[in-house]
């Protein structure tokens, strides 16, 4: 399969590492608006080749119309969070880019799948999909893995126990009213509440959905990529090798959770199609008001950009 990476930045290029590296493609293409850094960036990944073990055609372009033929399109292309920035901040500029960027994708890469990365990642998902008009399924936005993984190395760190080991779902919008479940978080299978105490268990939620902007603060410049990299290759993973993986992805909701006419994170099975079943969990009653309010968020975010 041919894949795209629009916007070489830090979640663009890193993303293309990893891809070469799991050798998930036999071609990558890098996009970018800045002239020569997406085709410097590739040639750098392409020269890794021989000394990585991948044999992958790797190339770099300013022009959108290099994604032809693309089975995924990853978009990662607008500006990060600055300290003390939100990611609804972002709203307006990137809303922009990604107009521009879908309207190509329509074009050029009509039969593709196409991974959501640029924030407000839930906003940005629902204008992807409005702008292409391509069938839902087809549009995905990462969030959920990111925030699962960030969670679950917390808890990992608290129990003392591999991370490999944890298991979890992060739902809801990628902001800061995300809803992280701990009834659905277990260690090797023995539920959270029996290894760790309530608060504990708070702290460890606040902590996961503060993970973004703990990390913004200490970059000082920039936001995170390893992870957010790492997440968006394990969602192209499931669905270039079909593996139908039940991951948490920002997906369209037509009724799902009493929601409507929104992209928000919920567990979703991925395979070569794109997202083929969206999973229903039984919710409490305090879960189900905390998703209800992240939905709203979503909402209002959706609501000001006036499509
Ligand atoms: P970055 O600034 O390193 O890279 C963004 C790239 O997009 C730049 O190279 C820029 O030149 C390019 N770009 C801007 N407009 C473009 C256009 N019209 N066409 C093609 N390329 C264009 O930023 P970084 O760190 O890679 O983050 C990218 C986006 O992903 C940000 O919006 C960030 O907030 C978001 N993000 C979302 C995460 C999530 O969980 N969904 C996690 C991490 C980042
Ligand atoms: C993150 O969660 C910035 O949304 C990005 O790291």
């Amino acid at each position: 399969m041919k894949i795209t990476v629009v916007g070489a930045g830090q979640v663009g290029a890193t993303t293309a590492l990893r891809l070469a590296e799991k050798q998930l493609a036999r071609e990558i293409v890098l996009i970018d608006i800045v002239e020569g850094m997406p085709q410097g960036k590739a040639l750098d990944l392409a020269e890794s080749g021989p000394i990585s073990g991948y044999d992958i055609k790797i190339t770099g372009s300013n022009d959108y119309a290099a994604m032809a033929g693309s089975g995924i399109v990853i978009v990662t292309s607008g500006l990060p969070r600055k300290p003390g920035m939100s990611r609804d901040d972002l709203l307006k500029t990137n809303a922009d880019i990604i107009t521009g960027v879908s309207k190509a994708i329509k074009e050029h890469a009509p039969d593709s799948i196409v991974i959501t990365v640029t924030n407000p990642l839930d906003v940005m998902t629902y204008l992807t999909y409005k702008v292409t008009g391509f069938p839902s399924g087809r549009i995905i936005g990462m969030a959920g893995v990111l925030d699962t993984a960030r969670y679950r190395t917390f808890i990992a760190e608290a129990v003392g126990a591999s991370v490999k080991d944890v298991q979890a779902f992060v739902l809801g919008g990628h902001g800061d009213s995300m809803v992280p479940l701990p009834s659905y978080t277990s260690v090797a299978g023995i539920p959270l509440a029996e290894l760790l105490p309530a608060d504990t268990i708070e702290a460890l939620v606040n902590r996961a959905r503060n993970g973004g902007a703990e990390i913004v603060a200490l970059l000082k410049t920039g936001s995170a990529f390893y992870a957010p990299s790492a997440a968006v290759v394990e969602m192209v993973e499931s669905i270039v090798k079909d593996q139908k993986r039940i991951l948490p992805c920002t997906a369209f909701l037509g009724g799902q959770y009493g929601l409507n006419e929104l992209y928000f994170g919920v567990p979703c099975k991925l395979g070569k199609n794109g997202v083929e079943q969206i999973m229903e969990l039984k919710l409490d009653d305090a879960e189900k008001a905390a998703l209800h309010q992240s939905a709203q968020d979503v909402l209002e975010n959706i609501a000001k950009l006036a499509i």
